[in-house]
């Protein structure tokens, strides 16, 4: 658990973070749910999947989802997305009527529909760019401005250590690095060497990002960069005990069970019964994937629409031993 009576790892401006392993943002995963559940378990911060400033300035109806944070949550981080700094500034000024306590440019996604315009990584193919988004947001905002980039484009423009430095020298805070180009996507390896540079290179706190996998893997990538505080993805939607430094084979059914009704309620609250046992699904499917289960039981699993039915075969198929590791 958190000890707020301990000094905070770091601070993002005046803001103590109490904690060194973060939830990093995803699209269609890290929602208010499973947010607020990985946040229970030790995730020192929380950042919202990526909004899209032009859906908060033309107030697209279906963010309110996207917006949505509780108070257990904070420090909460909304994350946006744009190309243009003037849109970006009137979204984050929009936002900033939300209470947040921070305020983080997404420089990293490599999906065509965001970096094609020039959003997402494509920003870093803009270094001055960057330089306006930063100075602009952070003399503006009341809150912090921080940032998430990846190494660069590809292998013959990996830009990081300017971008870096352009960040901070224009007013941001933080910054979260993923250790990839945008050419990679999510292959190959996470170059930790990269982190490491920017680590050294910067005076405000920098997060690592990228292939953290186990408990070991925590202590690995912050001997190996120094980094303040390590953020995990893909593991923890496997794993979100990862935030209490558990793998998963560490992991009791009756833990799992606890969990996944914790999580279901918090879904069915959100979303509505229907949806939300629906988003449930591919939470608990990763979360039962030690179990290798066959076809003939996942699928009624995964399938079900009653949550009472859906928890009564949760709890048939913890029942089983959990095949060794
Ligand atoms: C499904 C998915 C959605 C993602 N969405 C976002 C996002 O909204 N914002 C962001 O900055 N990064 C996003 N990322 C990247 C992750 O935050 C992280 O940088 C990346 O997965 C590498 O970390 P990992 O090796 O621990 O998974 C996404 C990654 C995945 C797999």
């Amino acid at each position: 658990m958190i000890n707020r009576s301990a000094a905070p790892h770091f601070r993002v401006r005046d803001i103590p973070i109490y904690g060194d392993l973060i939830l990093a943002p995803m699209d269609g995963l890290s929602d208010f749910p499973f947010r607020s559940l990985v946040r229970s378990l030790g995730s020192a911060m929380s950042y919202t999947e990526f909004i899209n400033a032009r859906d908060v300035n033309t107030k697209h109806p279906h963010l309110e989802h996207r917006l949505t944070f509780s108070e257990a949550e904070r420090p909460l981080v909304y994350q946006i997305f744009d190309n243009d700094p003037d849109d970006l500034l009137k979204a984050a000024l929009k936002l900033q009527l939300r209470r947040p306590d921070i305020i983080d440019i997404n420089m990293g996604c490599p999906d065509k529909s965001v970096c094609g315009r020039g959003a997402g990584v494509g920003l870093m193919t803009e270094p001055l760019k960057i330089a306006e988004i930063f100075s602009k947001l952070s003399k503006t905002l009341d809150v912090p401005v921080t940032g998430k980039i990846r190494l660069g484009w590809d292998a013959d423009n990996r830009n990081y250590l300017e971008v870096a430095r352009i960040i901070e020298e224009n007013g941001g805070q933080l910054l979260a690095v993923h250790g990839r180009t945008r050419q990679q996507g999510y292959g190959g390896n996470a170059d930790w060497d990269a982190i490491a540079e920017v680590k050294s290179a910067l005076s405000i706190p920098v997060i690592g990002n990228g292939d953290v996998r186990t408990v070991a893997d925590i202590d690995r990538i912050k001997t190996h960069t120094g980094c303040n505080a390590v953020m995990i993805g893909r593991a923890a939607f496997s794993n979100p005990w990862i935030f209490k430094r558990m793998d998963r084979h560490e992991v009791s059914p009756e833990e799992v069970r606890r969990l996944v009704g914790v999580q279901l309620r918090t879904s069915i609250d959100f979303y509505g019964q229907e949806h939300g046992l629906v988003i449930m699904r591919k939470y608990v499917n990763r979360y039962l994937q030690p179990y290798e289960l066959t076809r003939e039981i996942r699928v009624p699993l995964l399938t079900c629409e009653d949550p009472v039915e859906f928890l009564r075969r949760l709890d048939e198929i913890l029942q089983q031993p959990v095949p060794a590791f």
